[in-house]
């Protein structure tokens, strides 16, 4: 089973970024935890862009790779990209949106997402656990988790 991992705009500046609101962890450091979370069998990729066609492009060719699944923090563009939504559609890929912050639980405009309706699910609020909690239901369809 092939899994890609997506982080959009702001995420590559974790550990950084407004810890009170993300944590300490890096990018790098979570994409780590992921990693080690998933079973071998498992082919885990991540990707991450500050751009929304770089984002888009990578869903496309997740399409001509036969990615099976995707976990997307698709950042600020969660609340504002019908291009986005747009590429999940085309391609049906299925997908869960992860949010590191309880989104619900912060301004209004973040409570808005193009995503949430044609995602699995989403998870949100529980920092760098929303990837893995995403990762564990992935693997629990398919009969792999560890
Ligand atoms: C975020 C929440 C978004 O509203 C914000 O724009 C981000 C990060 C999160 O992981 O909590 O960039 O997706």
């Amino acid at each position: 089973m092939k899994i890609l991992v997506i982080n959009g705009p702001n995420i590559n500046m974790l550990g950084v970024r407004e810890p009170n609101t993300y944590g300490n962890l890096t990018l790098g450091e979570i994409e780590r935890k992921i990693k080690d979370a998933a079973s071998t069998d498992v082919i885990v990729s991540f990707f991450q862009s500050n751009h929304e066609g770089a984002l888009i492009d990578k869903i496309h060719r997740a399409y001509d790779e036969k990615i099976d699944y995707i976990i997307i923090n698709a950042g600020a563009y969660t609340h504002t990209s019908i291009a986005i939504r747009d590429a999940f559609l085309a391609t049906k890929i299925p997908f869960i949106e992860v949010h590191l912050s309880n989104v619900f639980a912060r301004e209004q405009y973040r409570t808005e997402s193009y995503l949430a309706d044609i995602a699995l699910g989403v998870i949100s609020g529980f920092r760098e656990n929303s990837y893995i909690l995403a990762l564990a239901h992935i693997l629990s369809i398919n009969d792999k988790l560890k």
